[in-house]
C-alpha cells in the first residue's frame, strides 16, 4: 500500500464495482460541481461519533444503524424519512430500556445510493442489459437508455441527501425527539400489534420517570437529553468520485474528513486489501466499518484492521459481520477471538440481513424473519461465550408498511410479498418487524447486563 495517503491516490489502484461512465467530460464536471458544494457533515460531529463509538467498544453503549438498503429518488418523501426516523426512535428507546447503556443511532440514509452487485448484467426475456447500480448511478428501468451511468445523478443524490440530513436534523433536534413524545412515536401500522401493546406498557413507565424527574427540577427546558437526540448518518463508500468530491480538510485539525455523512463502510465486495476502496478509506478520520462475511480468516481481518485503524484508535473501526444464521457459530469465534488475542478495539456489530437473502417460489427476493432473528441470538452467545460486547446491529429497515422480509408476529406470508414490495434493492425490515427484534434484542441485552453485575458480584466477594 502506497504511504502517501492523498483524496485521489485510490485512482491508481484496482477498482471493483466503480461504473464506467460513457461521458467523461460530464463526469469531470459533476465532480467539480460537487467539490464546490458544502460539506454535508461537519468534522466535529464525525469526531463525535467516533467517541460515541469508542464507548460502544468499550461495552458501554449499543450501535443501532438501519435504513434503507437503497434510497431512491422515487420513494424521497418527508414522510418516509420521518417514518424510519420514528421507528429508530422506539427501537433506540426500547434498547436504552433494556441494556440500561446509551444507543448510538445511525441512520442509513442521506446518501445510502449506490449499490454493488454480483453480476454486471440483467437479462431479462432474452434481453441483456447493465444492472442497476442505484439512483446515484443509473436507473432501475429496464431500458438501455435508463441503465447507462448518468454522472449528474450524483449532484440529485446530493441534494436529496442534504434535504434528508435537513430534516432529520430538524427532527433530532427540534422537539420531536423528545421523550416526552415517546407516545406520538407509535406509527398507525405498529397499533395494535404486540409490539405495539409492549411499546405502550414500556412508554407509560417512561413517562412516569420522566413526571418524577420533572419534579426534580429535570425538564425538557433545563435538560437537552430529554429534549433532543443524536442522529447519525452513514452509507456504503462506493462510488469513489462521488465520496472524494465530498472530502475536504477540517481547519480546525488539519485532517482529511469525508464529509458526505458521519460514518462510512466498505462493503463485502470491496474489501480487498489492496484495491480502490480500502484505499481511499484508509485516509479520511470518520468513524469506519467494514462489512465481513463468512469468508474471512482471522489474518485478513487483522490485516484489514491494520490498514484501517493503524494507531489502534477505539471508535474508528467497526466489523460489521455478516456471516449467515448457518455459519455464524462456526465462523465467529475464531474471528473474535484472533481480534482480541492482538489486543485491538474494534466495535462488533451484526449485519442479519445479507447472508440471509433467499428467493421465494414467487420469485422475490426475501429474508425470513426468524433467520434474521436466530443470527443476532448467535451472534449475542458467541460474544457472551468469548467475554467480549455484541455491540451493536445493522439492519435494512423501514418505517413503512411493507411486505419485503415474510415472518414475524404479525406474520407476513410468501403469498403477500407482491402486497407492498417497494425497495429499489434488497428486503427490508417493515416497522412491526423491526421493533419486534429491538424487543427480543433488548431482552438479550438485558441478560448480558444482569450477567455482568451477577459477575461484580462474585468478583467483589
Ligand atoms: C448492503 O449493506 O446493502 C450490502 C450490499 O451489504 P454487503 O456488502 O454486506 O453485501
Ligand atoms: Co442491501
Amino acid at each position: 500500500m502506497a504511504d502517501v495517503w492523498t483524496p485521489d491516490s485510490w485512482r491508481t489502484k484496482t477498482l471493483h464495482q466503480v461504473p464506467s461512465y460513457p461521458d467523461q467530460a460530464k463526469l469531470a464536471q459533476a465532480e467539480e460541481s460537487l467539490s464546490l458544494s458544502p460539506p454535508l457533515v461537519f468534522a466535529g460531529e464525525a469526531r463525535r461519533l467516533k467517541s460515541a463509538l469508542a464507548k460502544v467498544a468499550d461495552g458501554k453503549a449499543f450501535l443501532l444503524q438501519g435504513g434503507d438498503c437503497a434510497e431512491s429518488f422515487a420513494e424521497f418523501r418527508a414522510n418516509n424519512i420521518r417514518d424510519t426516523f420514528r421507528v429508530m426512535l422506539q427501537m433506540a428507546v426500547v434498547l436504552t430500556y433494556g441494556a440500561a447503556m446509551p444507543v448510538v443511532k445511525v441512520g442509513r440514509m442521506a446518501g445510502q445510493f449506490a449499490k454493488p452487485r454480483s453480476a454486471d448484467n440483467e437479462t431479462i426475456d432474452g434481453v441483456t442489459l447493465p444492472s442497476y447500480r442505484g439512483d446515484i448511478i443509473n436507473g432501475i428501468e429496464f431500458t438501455p437508455e435508463a441503465r447507462i451511468p448518468d454522472p449528474d445523478r450524483m449532484l440529485r443524490a446530493y441534494n436529496q441527501s442534504a434535504s434528508t440530513l435537513n430534516l432529520l436534523r430538524a427532527f433530532a433536534q427540534g422537539g420531536y425527539a423528545d421523550l416526552h413524545k415517546v407516545h406520538q412515536w407509535t406509527l398507525g401500522c405498529v397499533e395494535g400489534s404486540l409490539q405495539g401493546k409492549l411499546y405502550q406498557e414500556m412508554a407509560n413507565r417512561l413517562s412516569e420517570t420522566l413526571a418524577f424527574m420533572e419534579a426534580c427540577g429535570m425538564t425538557s427546558e433545563t435538560t437537552p437529553q430529554i429534549r433532543e437526540t443524536e442522529f447519525f448518518t452513514s452509507h456504503e463508500a462506493l462510488l469513489l468520485p462521488y465520496e472524494q468530491a465530498l472530502t475536504r480538510v477540517d481547519s480546525t485539525s488539519g485532517d482529511w474528513y469525508d464529509c458526505s455523512a458521519h460514518m462510512l463502510w466498505i462493503g463485502e465486495r470491496t474489501r480487498q486489501l489492496d484495491a480502490g476502496h480500502v484505499e481511499f478509506l484508509r485516509g479520511v478520520k470518520n468513524p469506519i466499518g467494514f462489512k465481513a462475511g463468512p469468508g474471512m480468516s482471522g489474518d485478513d481481518l487483522l490485516k484489514l484492521i491494520d490498514a484501517l485503524n493503524p494507531e489502534n484508535e477505539p471508535g474508528r473501526l467497526t466489523v460489521i459481520t455478516r456471516m449467515g444464521a448457518e455459519k455464524i457459530e462456526e465462523k465467529l469465534p475464531a474471528l473474535v477471538r484472533h481480534i482480541q488475542r492482538e489486543g485491538r478495539s474494534v466495535v462488533w456489530s451484526c449485519d442479519p440481513m445479507h447472508a440471509n437473502t433467499v428467493k421465494a417460489t414467487t420469485g422475490y427476493k426475501t429474508r425470513e424473519f426468524d433467520r434474521i432473528l436466530a443470527e443476532v441470538r448467535a451472534f449475542f452467545a458467541v460474544h457472551k461465550a468469548e467475554g467480549t460486547h455484541a455491540g451493536g446491529v445493522h439492519f435494512e429497515m423501514t418505517g413503512q408498511d411493507v411486505t419485503e422480509c415474510v415472518g414475524g408476529m404479525r406474520a407476513v406470508t410468501e403469498a403477500r410479498l407482491g402486497d407492498r414490495y417497494h425497495t429499489h434493492c434488497d428486503p427490508r425490515l417493515n416497522a412491526n418487524q423491526a421493533l419486534e427484534l429491538a424487543f427480543l434484542i433488548a431482552d438479550q441485552l438485558k441478560t448480558e447486563r444482569l450477567n455482568g453485575q451477577a459477575m461484580q458480584r462474585v468478583i467483589a466477594g
